[in-house]
């Protein structure tokens, strides 16, 4: 049980990678605080964490407004305790498929707000628990859209400043004990990615084969390899990996430039 007596903070835990993340971590023995943006939307991934065994609250909340993100640690830390690891993994793809000069406004703000200042923001709310508990992990869902051009502008850069948060706070928490890394996934089957391939599909622009330029396997990943490699950094096994960015996308980045045969 290699989270056994933790309490685990994860945000987007409704369903996807989140929710794999969610039951893994309640396997390995943490306390689970199930964040989403509706608490009934959080409901199913608690029930089958309690359904196991395991222990986990739901909590209704939006990362990126400060009074919601009190709101979370409080419960967390009144219902459960004082939180020693985080994942930040809530995060959004707006527009998903228009390029940088047609992206509207609102939905850059909001792609920067979630996927950058929320992280940031639980940051700032659980890391007094951690230094007071004696340290914590912390684990930042980025994207391989920080380093290569997978997905819409706003998206890609918001998950390249949360690569560079991730390395400042690395550094800056270290004397508490604390680490903070960035998983950074490929193509993997989840909601988010249901919605874009229906997106595809309706507008007549699904290429099947596209799958076999994303992954040199030919499949996308499960959300369980996404929650294993999570529940890795989060841990005490990564104990001295600090400020890294792990890249789980089936050899999607090592793909650039190589002919495939499909
Ligand atoms: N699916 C992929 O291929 C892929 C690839 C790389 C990175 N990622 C990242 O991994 C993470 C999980 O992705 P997923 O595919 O499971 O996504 P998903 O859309 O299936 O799940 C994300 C969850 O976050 C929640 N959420 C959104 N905004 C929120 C907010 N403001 N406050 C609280 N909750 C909020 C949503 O309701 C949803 O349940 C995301 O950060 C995503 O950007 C996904």
């Amino acid at each position: 049980m290699r989270l056994q007596g933790k309490v685990a903070i994860i945000t987007g835990a409704a369903g996807g990678m989140g929710q794999a993340g969610a039951v893994l971590f309640a396997r390995e023995g943490a306390k689970v605080a199930v964040v989403d943006l509706q608490e009934a939307e959080a409901q199913p991934t608690v029930q089958m964490i309690r359904d196991e065994g395991g222990t986990a609250i739901a909590i209704g909340a939006d990362v990126t407004r400060p009074d919601d993100v009190a709101r979370i640690v409080a419960r967390t830390v009144a219902e459960l305790g004082p939180p020693t690891v985080l994942y930040n993994n809530a995060g959004v793809d707006l527009e998903s498929k228009l390029p940088v000069h047609e992206i509207s406004e609102e939905a850059f703000d909001r792609t920067i707000e979630v996927n950058l200042k929320g992280p940031w923001l639980m940051i700032k709310h659980v890391v007094p628990h951690m230094i007071a508990a004696g340290g914590g992990s912390i684990v930042n869902a980025a994207s391989i859209g920080a380093f290569i051009a997978a997905l819409t502008a706003g998206y890609c850069a918001s998950k390249a400043g949360l690569v560079a948060l991730t390395r400042v706070a690395a550094v800056e928490l270290a004397r508490y004990n604390i680490r903070v890394n960035s998983l950074c996934p490929g193509a993997t089957m989840s909601p988010m990615t249901e919605r874009e391939l229906e997106e595809l599909q309706a507008r007549g622009l699904f290429d099947p084969k596209s799958i076999y330029r994303m992954s040199a396997f030919g499949r996308m990943a499960k959300p369980m390899e996404q929650a294993k490699a999570a529940l890795f950094l989060a841990c005490d096994d990564s104990s001295y990996v600090t400020g890294a960015p792990l890249i789980v996308d089936g050899g999607w980045t090592s793909l650039s430039g190589v002919p495939t045969s499909s």
